[in-house]
């Protein structure tokens, strides 16, 4: 009910009468007005006026399985959402979560990770209350080989939505990074389960620094946060909201198309690599090139001096600039 009315009084361009609330919901007046008390104490600010009814006047940046739920437009991608004010790692709560049947399109989204966790068996710095730690699970149909290109999918959709909602220019790290001033802004770990053959559902879990005003002094100068460029809050839940409506659309095309043809132009002009000198790691050895961009099965063409052309499959390697990270 508290979604509800939330999402009623969010839609609506001005005051929702008590009334109309109780027809819709088809409560009793006091239990609106209990709900009402609710928000406010989470933090909404809703006034009532007399012979009008409610309005919200301001949401700050709140994070709740109801808040994402009643501004949330997709048809899969967050159906359920499972919040927790803190947890061990999404990723790990999805995994458990999947292994008992959940549904593909299941949220797992956390205000604060104990134990958040990152690529190459690194942490995650997940302090409460400022970032998104979300991991969404899928059981798609297609064969094992093709799950990797949902990192690209993923991180397509996360840049692109924060260029176009916040008007920050994020840019891409193939694989799995955006950033921004060549610092990290968000990470992305997919991780799945599969036989031969198939599929048995994938985990992809997404940490954005949103709102974060400090790092850990090993972190400094190599990751910071979406709003120490906008210079004001970003709401966790819009942002949210918005990443999954996006990957939406984009997992519908490359389910269609079986691979990535309908992003990779615009994916390469926003690849933070693309024409410069990298040093990719691990796979099947280490060397120098130039990235030449990522084609429609999701490998980075990497130019190597003798002018052989190395297509780098995304798995477990990393790409580096040659002086730093990117
Ligand atoms: C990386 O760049 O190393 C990947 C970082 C992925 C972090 C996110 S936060 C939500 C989800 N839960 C985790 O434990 N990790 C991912």
């Amino acid at each position: 009910m508290k979604t509800e009315i939330l999402r009623i009084l969010r839609e609506s361009d001005g005051h929702v009468s008590g009334q109309q609330l109780c027809e819709q919901m088809g409560v009793s007046r006091t239990a609106i007005w209990k709900v009402i008390g609710q928000l406010k104490e989470d933090g909404y600010r809703i006034e009532a006026v007399r012979n009008k009814g409610y309005i919200i006047t301001e949401v700050p940046d709140i994070q709740s399985k109801e808040e994402l739920q009643s501004i949330l437009k997709t048809s899969f991608a967050g159906h359920p959402v499972v919040y927790f004010a803190e947890t061990d790692s999404t990723n790990i709560q999805a995994k458990v979560l999947a292994e008992q049947g959940a549904a593909h399109g299941t949220l797992v989204l956390a205000d604060c990770q104990t134990a958040g966790r990152g690529r190459r068996g690194r942490n995650w710095v997940s302090a409460k209350g400022e970032n998104i730690y979300m991991s969404l699970l899928l059981r798609p149909d297609f064969p094992p080989a093709q799950a990797s290109m949902l990192t690209l999918v993923m991180a397509y959709s996360v840049a692109t939505t924060i260029r176009e909602k916040e008007e920050l220019h994020v840019k891409i790290k193939w694989p799995n990074d955006i950033v921004l001033r060549k610092q990290k802004v968000c990470g992305i770990l997919t991780e799945m389960s599969t036989e031969i053959d198939y599929i048995n559902y994938v985990v992809i879990g997404v940490g954005i620094n949103v709102n974060a005003s400090s790092f850990p002094e090993d972190l400094k100068g190599k990751a910071m946060s979406l709003s120490e460029e906008s210079r004001k809050t970003i709401q966790r839940s819009t942002l949210t909201a918005d990443i999954l409506l996006a990957f939406e659309e984009h997992y519908r095309r490359f389910v269609e198309a079986g691979d990535l043809r309908f992003m990779v132009e615009e994916y390469n002009r926003l690849l933070v690599n693309q024409d410069k000198e990298v040093q990719v790691l691990g796979g099947k050895e280490s060397f120098a090139g130039t990235a030449l961009g990522m084609n429609a099965q999701g490998e980075l063409l990497v130019k190597k001096e003798d002018g052989t052309i190395e297509h780098v499959f995304s798995g477990e390697v990393s790409v580096r600039g040659m002086y730093g990270y990117v």
